[in-house]
């Protein structure tokens, strides 16, 4: 097992070259199941979750090679629509198959989807749009047996937002019979990367990133070579990190629409932030204001996904700052963590109270799930002394290539054995 040394109170400078968006890359390699032509993903990052995507189609029978940063699927051979456990609990994402795979076989054997542990994260709403496009259900023994004689177009509203569902229903419905409308989408960008993919295969969907989705069943889909857009967490992690620090950081790749909320947040922490095209450039002194209140909430309210970044952030700067966590139940646990540091934060239910702290200092710190393991690389760079994170296998769930890109923008931090 590998862990982070990082000593904390260098400047960063310099650019970073944002990954393809983890949550844009795995519903496409679901999504590649429903051509038996090849698709080729262009520049997956090297992050274990798109392994880990990867081994689930060849457990299907696909092929999949990656060659340099891209990665081709080839499921013309897949003939199983059975999912091991070992992989589903590996992997949130996996329930995505769910639709690409009733789309393909009308079947699909999947065990009760794992991922990060940051809350109960149930999947009643998936399940009930897909009953509504005429999917039979059966769960027992922690396992999902999902049997259609076809899929049927139809209306279907979502009672919140979900990213996952409404990435589902697009895989189901879209070679569905006849057309389906989707209320109550979600409209995280990844979800029109997601729409873009399938038009581009030959699929009919539109209004993905509105809350409306249209999508009209065709009969076939075709291979396609696709680019997936670049992750604004990633984005988001770096630009934070830079506020901490100090310094001016330009982060490439990601549009500021993508940001708005945060790019909003830093700015009142007393950031200086331009933007053009895919870059943001960010420019602190390290000598930060805390946020008055960071509410998380569906798109384009402020990303769950960089909670635990922000809060972490607002432990080192000046005043007090009220953290509200509005998607899921346990997305709190880096804070004991933080606390060896010396920060100051009480959490109660769905609210964390942080005191500023003039500085925080190092200390070893364990890893919990994958934006709290970013929150504490946050931390340690901010923080007076050296730091320790142990548990590096959430970070490379969804951060390719951390260590290099922080040492290029001039970060002390080593990946070593432990
Ligand atoms: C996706 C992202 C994740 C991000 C989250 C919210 C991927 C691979 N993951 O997760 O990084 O943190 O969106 O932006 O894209 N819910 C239900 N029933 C359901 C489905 C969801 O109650 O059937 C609830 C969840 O418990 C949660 C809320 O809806 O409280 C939002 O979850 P959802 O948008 O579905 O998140 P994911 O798709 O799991």
């Amino acid at each position: 097992m590998d862990k982070l040394l990082i000593t904390g109170g260098r400047r960063l400078s310099g650019a970073v070259r944002v990954s393809a968006a983890k949550n844009a890359v795995l519903p496409l390699f679901a999504a590649s199941v429903l051509t038996e032509e090849p698709v080729v993903i262009r520049g997956v990052p090297a992050i274990s979750d798109a392994l880990c995507m990867a081994q689930i189609l060849r457990e299907l029978g696909a092929e999949v090679t990656f060659t340099g940063g891209d990665v081709t699927i080839d499921s013309a051979s897949s003939c199983s629509h059975e999912i091991p456990p070992s992989l589903t609990r590996e992997l949130r994402s996996s329930v995505f198959m769910l639709g690409s795979l009733l789309t393909r076989f009308r079947r699909a054997l999947i065990a009760y989807p794992g991922g990060c542990d940051i809350g109960l994260r149930p999947i009643d709403m998936h399940l009930s749009a897909l009953r509504r496009l005429g999917v039979g259900i059966d769960e027992h023994d922690g396992y999902i047996f999902c049997k259609c004689d076809m899929l049927k177009g139809a209306e279907i509203v979502l009672d919140f937002p979900s990213v996952g569902a409404t990435e589902n229903v697009m895989l189901a419905a879209v070679m569905a019979e006849g057309r389906t409308v989707l209320r109550g989408a979600a409209r995280e960008p990844e979800i029109v990367d997601l729409e873009n993919f399938l038009n581009a295969m030959g699929a009919k969907i539109r209004g993905a990133g509105s809350d409306v989705i249209e999508i009209e069943g065709v009969g076939k889909l075709k291979g396609v070579t696709y680019a997936p857009m670049k992750d604004r967490i990633e984005a988001g992690t770096y630009l934070i990190m830079a506020a901490v620090c100090g310094g001016e950081v330009e982060t490439q790749g990601v549009s500021p629409e993508n940001l708005g909320l945060l790019l909003h947040k830093l700015r009142e922490n007393g950031c200086k932030i331009g933007a053009k095209n895919d870059k943001i450039r960010i420019e602190s002194t390290g000598k930060l204001r805390c946020n008055r209140c960071i509410e998380t909430m569906p798109f384009p309210g402020f990303p769950t996904d960089l909670q635990a970044q922000a809060a972490a952030l607002n432990c080192g700067a000046e005043g007090c700052a009220l953290i509200e966590e509005n998607l899921f139940e346990t997305r709190f646990k880096y804070v004991p963590e933080l606390r060896k540091m010396g920060a100051d934060i009480q959490v109660k239910g769905r609210t964390a109270l942080i005191r500023g702290v003039p500085r925080l200092h190092g200390a070893s710190l364990l890893a919990g799930d994958l934006r709290g393991a970013a929150a504490l690389v946050v931390a340690a760079l901010g923080a007076e002394g050296e730091s320790e994170v142990l548990d590096l296998s959430h970070l490379d769930r969804g951060y390719e290539d951390l260590p290099h890109k922080l040492k290029k923008l001039g970060a002390k931090i080593a990946r070593v054995r432990v």
